[in-house]
């Protein structure tokens, strides 16, 4: 059996470390106990070492720099992350590509997160669904381009997040649905499968992102396709998240 992954990604919340800590303690005395489901929580990375402290608790960094050390002000490197309690890190996500992050550069940092032993949680996704697919070459490109040069053994430490842009945050056009979902599961998995083959694809894990709450996550956890949700405002909340991490756990 393998676990589902329930990602928090805080972005640029909440606004004191105490209250980190609050929300942090809040969900792992909930849901820690849980035997099928992976929480993992990426706070700000000036909050990371202080919540490292907390038993219980699996982190992820939002970014990291492709460099390991050096001239480079306002970066932080895969190395630091790994030090200050990160297991896992957020590569790529549709704010960051939004700032300027193209395929290229992902793909340095999808290479620097595994070196420094982090597993890349890398976000793909289209801004726009046209009506004739076009957004399947443009997932395409973006897979083929952030994984370039990967090793088939890499995959294994690789977590793909499909976040929709369109579907993302209080200005979204509307949800994605889990059918959408699952469609772009396939696809995805056929992307990774011409690349790496089948048996090598098998082992990446695929969770789905992009406007998830406490009304659809079970949704998309039974018929999206993937294995686990990449989590945003919600998951700051901490009665909403559990509730998000309990329906996970309870699946049929
Ligand atoms: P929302 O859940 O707020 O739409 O954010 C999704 C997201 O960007 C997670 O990385």
């Amino acid at each position: 059996m393998t676990k589902k992954v329930i990602i928090a990604n805080w972005k640029m919340n909440p606004q004191s470390l105490t209250e980190a800590k609050k929300i942090v303690t809040a969900i792992t005395t909930k849901v820690s106990h849980f035997k099928k489901v992976s929480v993992i929580i990426a706070p700000p990375v000036i909050y990371l070492e202080s919540l490292a402290k907390l038993q219980n608790t699996t982190l992820a960094g939002q970014n990291l720099f492709w460099e390991e050390s050096g001239a480079y002000t306002g970066e932080h490197s895969g190395t630091m992350l790994a030090k200050s309690g990160a297991t896992y890190v957020i590569v790529g996500h549709s704010e960051r590509r939004a700032m300027g992050e193209t395929n290229e550069m992902v793909n340095k940092k999808v290479k620097a997160a595994l070196k420094a032993g982090l597993k890349p949680i890398l976000c793909i996704g289209e801004s726009v669904r046209d009506e004739k697919g076009d957004y399947h070459t443009f997932i395409k490109e973006q897979i083929m381009q952030s994984l370039a040069g990967l090793k088939k053994v890499n995959l294994k430490n690789v977590i793909i997040a499909y976040e929709p842009v369109w579907a993302i945050g209080k200005n979204a056009k509307r949800e994605a649905t889990p059918a959408e979902s699952l469609e772009m599961s396939i696809f995805i998995k056929k992307v990774l499968s011409d690349m790496f083959g089948a048996v090598a694809t098998k082992t990446v894990a695929l969770i789905y992102g992009g406007s998830v709450n406490t009304k659809n996550a079970e949704a998309f956890l039974s018929d999206g396709g993937v294995d686990g949700v990449l989590v945003g405002r919600e998951s700051l909340t901490p009665l909403k998240f559990i509730q998000i991490v309990y329906s996970a756990e309870h699946l049929s």
